[in-house]
């Protein structure tokens, strides 16, 4: 069973130690989160999962960390400056500002729906561009300054020549990138969906013109594999080709992998068609090759971004395939899928996929404070870390009731008991997160055991 709403996530989220609002005692900023202990860990997992399956386990991919703070020429040719925009509308009443194509889900500063507010007094549309900016330096007199940016695809874009000169790429081949992305959301909303500041994990997957659709759908079809390997339920997701009208500038094609969230349909996952437009609009001499995007000349750029084609021995520019997915919504979606409660054991637990758990075990010594109990929990403890397989946690509080309902609603699979039983014939108890099991297992074997159960 899912999370029944997003109130059930949010109180979680908070107790157990995933997900903090940022700022928090001093009030909060809206549309910013900070992930807390169990939080930390559950997204390095999801993006290590993300990471070994775009990068380690292909021979196509290569890695990149960029940085955040980006040019405004890159933003310029990219297209962000002049599109990457919302509708936003005024209150002439109260002077709050909402995204236009989104009133019918605004609420009024006043209280109450915006579409039950009597004023219905609005501005018209006009477009607000999403990106921040920062002075760069030390004078701050607008001359010099940089944007946050809003998606990590442009700085891999303008890297292409570096990775291919380095690694002797040629199509088909990727460039993957997890990093933060900053959007200035005019109503952030609906918990971590939609945040200010947030991750992507990106791949830009350049391929030759004219094989571009046939890898669009080869994306399509291992994403969604993807998010199902990471315990989201195939019957909740829906792939949505975006309209026409609706396409963002640099797309011949999108569609969108939708998750039934708390609150509703909605993106997890965008996966888009952006032919030659980006490399295209980075590139120097750009009449040299047959662009087939629309885009503007560019006068700055001291890069060609093409690549000879071994057969014919022309340049060509690569058409990209870029599945990009938020880590936030990822979390999202990987914690709603997993909550879970059981009405008749009277317990709630996370059923997270065990290699996206946030504490893999939790050893307990079953007397807090027994050095003799203590001693063994933290050799064991010693033990299964070195495997390098996430964190593994002694819990030394003496309540054994207390930690294991902790440890499910946090999701840890496994909870290793030292009791005085180890002292006397060394074993110890394992029990099993989902079934509630309890197993004795000889202490020289608990490595094995837990190896075998992460494999
Ligand atoms: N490079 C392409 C790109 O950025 P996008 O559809 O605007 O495309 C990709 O964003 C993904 O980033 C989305 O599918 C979503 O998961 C995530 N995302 C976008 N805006 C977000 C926001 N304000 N808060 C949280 N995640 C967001």
């Amino acid at each position: 069973m899912t999370a029944d709403n997003m109130e059930d996530l949010v109180s979680l989220c908070k107790r157990r130690g995933f997900i903090f609002p940022s700022n928090d005692i001093y009030g909060g900023m809206k549309g910013l989160y900070d992930f807390g202990p169990m939080g930390v860990e559950l997204k390095l997992n999801l993006k290590s999962a993300w990471w070994k399956s775009m990068v380690y386990e292909r021979d196509d991919v290569e890695g990149l960390d960029s940085t955040i703070l980006t040019s405004p020429t890159v933003l310029k040719y990219s297209g962000h400056e002049d599109t990457f925009s919302d509708p936003l509308v005024d209150c002439k009443v109260c002077k709050a500002r909402f995204r236009a194509d989104q009133l019918e889900n605004s609420e009024c500063p006043r209280g109450g729906s915006l579409t039950n507010c009597k004023s219905k007094d609005l501005t018209e549309a006009r477009p607000f561009n999403l990106m921040f900016k920062t002075a760069i330096g030390p004078v701050d007199d607008g001359s010099s300054f940089a944007y946050l940016r809003p998606e990590t695809a442009q700085q891999i874009f303008v890297n292409f020549k570096n990775v291919v000169d380095s690694t002797s790429r040629v199509p088909p081949f990727g460039i993957a990138q997890i990093g933060k992305a900053f959007r200035n959301e005019i109503t952030p909303r609906n918990f971590i969906f939609r945040v200010r500041e947030f991750e992507q994990m990106e791949l830009e997957y350049f391929v030759k013109p004219g094989s571009d659709e046939d890898w669009h759908k080869y994306w399509l079809d291992k994403r969604l594999n993807w998010w199902a390997e990471q315990g989201v339920k195939s019957e909740k997701l829906k792939l949505l080709e975006v309209e026409k009208k609706d396409l963002s500038h640099y797309s011949k094609a999108t569609f969108d992998i939708m998750y039934d969230f708390p609150h509703g349909l909605e993106e997890l996952e965008g996966i888009a068609n952006r032919t030659d437009f980006d490399l295209g609009s980075h590139s120097k001499n750009q009449k040299d090759f047959n662009i087939k995007a629309n885009i503007q000349e560019n006068k700055n750029s001291t890069t060609k971004l093409a690549i000879q084609d071994l057969e014919n021995k022309e340049w060509f520019i690569p058409f990209v395939i870029e599945p990009s997915a938020g880590v936030e919504r990822g979390v999202l979606a990987v914690l709603n899928e997993a909550y879970t409660i059981e009405e008749a054991n009277k317990r709630t637990l996370l059923k997270l996929k065990p290699h996206l758990s946030p504490i893999k075990a939790a050893v307990i010594p079953l007397k807090r404070n027994n050095s003799d109990l203590v001693n063994i929990a933290n050799n064991v403890k010693s033990e299964l870390q070195s495997l390098g397989l996430g964190r593994v946690m002694v819990e030394n509080t003496g309540n054994i009731g207390k930690n294991y309902r902790r440890h499910d609603e946090i999701g840890t699979p496994l909870c290793i008991t030292i009791d005085f039983e180890t002292l006397e014939n060394q074993t110890v108890t394992i029990r099993d997160r989902d079934t509630m099991k309890q197993e004795k297992v000889s202490l020289s074997e608990v490595v094995n055991y837990y190896s075998k159960y992460f494999k």
